[in-house]
Order: C-alpha cells, then sequence, then structure tokens
C-alpha cells in the first residue's frame, strides 16, 4: 500500500489497535556518547553500533517485521572529521562484505536509499552485488539508507517530474501524491509505520521527510550500541498501544 493509500484507508474503522508494524525506520542514534561515556574514541562507538545492527536484524523478522530501514548515512554526515568518515565508510564496507553471506542464508534483501551510488566506486560495486544477489529474497527488506537526506531525495524526485512535464509526457495538474511517491527511493515499499530514534533525541534530522508523515514517533533513552531485540520488541510493543487515525477521529 503506499502512503497516500494508507492515509485514505486508516481512521475509517472503529479498532483503535494499532495493526501490525511491518515497517519499522530506525534514527540510530548515540555511538558517540556511548564512546565518550567509556573514554573510548568515536569509532568504538561506531564499531558496537554495528553489532546492534546485527542483533536487530537479526530479531526483526521474528517480531513480525517485514521491512527495517536504517539511517547509516545522511547526506549531512559528510560535515564530520574526515577520518569519522572514512571509519563509517570502512564499517560499512566490513558490515556488508562480511554479513552479505549470513544475510542471504536468512533470507534477507538487502538494498540502499539514498545517494548511495556517488560513494566511492569500489564501495558502490560491493553494494550493488550484494543488492543483486539479494534482490531475489523473499523474508525481511533491509534498507540502509547511505548518503541519504529527505530533502534531497523530494528534490530529485521533483526534478524527475518537472523533466516528464517539460519534455510533454505529463501534465502538471495531473501530479498526484502516488506519481511523487513513485519517483522516490522507497518506491514500491510500504510507508513506515513507525519511525525510532534511540538515545532520546527529538529530531527528525532530515530522514523520510515525506514517508514519515503517518508513522508514530518512538523514541528510547538507551543508546544505539545498546539496543538489541529486547529492546526493538519494547518499542514494538509500545507501537502496539498506540491509536493510528491518519488524519480521522
Ligand atoms: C549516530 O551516532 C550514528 C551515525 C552517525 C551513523 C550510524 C552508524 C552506525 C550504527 C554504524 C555503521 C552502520 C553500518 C551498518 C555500517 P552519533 O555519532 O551521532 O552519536 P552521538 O550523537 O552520541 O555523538
Amino acid at each position: 500500500m503506499t502512503l497516500a493509500a494508507a492515509s485514505q484507508a486508516g481512521g475509517g474503522g472503529d479498532d483503535p489497535a494499532a495493526g501490525p508494524c511491518r515497517h519499522l525506520a530506525i534514527i540510530m542514534d548515540g555511538n558517540g556518547r556511548w564512546a565518550k561515556s567509556r573514554r573510548l574514541p568515536r569509532i568504538a562507538g561506531h564499531r558496537e553500533g554495528v553489532e546492534a545492527v546485527r542483533r536487530v536484524v537479526e530479531a526483526a523478522p521474528g517480531l513480525g517485521l517485514e521491512v527495517l530501514t536504517l539511517y547509516a548515512f545522511s547526506s549531512e554526515n559528510w560535515k564530520r572529521p574526515a577520518d569519522e568518515v572514512t571509519d563509517l565508510m570502512g564499517l560499512l564496507r566490513h558490515y556488508v562484505s562480511h554479513e552479505i553471506d549470513n544475510l542471504h542464508r536468512n533470507n534477507v534483501c538487502l538494498d540502499f536509499i539514498g545517494d548511495w551510488r556517488s560513494l566511492k566506486p569500489d564501495l558502490v560495486a560491493l553494494l550493488d552485488a550484494a543488492r543483486v544477489r539479494t534482490a531475489g529474497n523473499t523474508g525481511l527488506k533491509l534498507v540502509m539508507a547511505l548518503n541519504y537526506g529527505g530533502q534531497g531525495e523530494i528534490v530529485r524526485a521533483a526534478r524527475a517530474l518537472a523533466a516528464k512535464a517539460a519534455a510533454g509526457t505529463l501534465d502538471p495538474d495531473g501530479i498526484t501524491a502516488e506519481m511523487v511517491e513513485a519517483h522516490l527511493d522507497t518506491a514500491g515499499l510500504p510507508p513506515p509505520d513507525a519511525v525510532l530514534r534511540t538515545s532520546g533525541e527529538l529530531r527528525l534530522s532530515n530522514f523520510l521527510l515525506w514517508q514519515v508523515a503517518y508513522a508514530e514517533f518512538l523514541v528510547t533513552d538507551t543508546l544505539w550500541p545498546d539496543f538489541d531485540g529486547a529492546a526493538l520488541a519494547n518499542a514494538l510493543a509500545e507501537f502496539s498501544r498506540r491509536e493510528r487515525r491518519f488524519g480521522g477521529r
């Protein structure tokens, strides 16, 4: 179901239950604070963050999740010191190259959103090979947001629609929410039912700006490196207590 369709469908019934969380999007935050509290370098926090990714990917299917979108590197993260950016890219390379067999064995379909194709060519080749190899898998869809920013994604969609209008193949007055969605990186995915941010911060940080229109916002004080399957189960239990109205009453 598209986001536009979800907002039409919601709020019409008498049942206050939130229904299942099919798609959870996570802003993984707190790696730096985890490291600082242990007097460790930031890279140690990011490394433990990768362990938390492993735990959550393993637990997700058993908790009913169909899609898990992780904010791994934002288009604003380039502003971080160069050595931290290099460390994060190295961890991404390490995670995908070491975890791909395991993900494939577990029927996980790995995909990416954001401007990931403009990363270093060898990394793009690794990511693309992982994507192609797991494309036919029917289990958890694991979406990593890489070099991703919600505003940039909407700008790219607007440009694509404008190009069609300029070419005369699209009537600007005929542009619908569904058409915008079809030009986003997340085209074909159900909208996130919930967006979870760890480490207690209350910000969206340019994550899935269009797609979270009707998502429930979940926040935990747990720092990302401490996050695990039990914490994920707690967050989903909190989601199940929410009443979703999609603008209705
Ligand atoms: C925020 O912590 C986290 C990130 C900038 C990126 C998330 C990255 C990981 C979990 C590791 C890499 C993951 C993969 C799959 C390769 P922060 O540094 O902003 O923490 P702080 O707010 O406490 O400083």
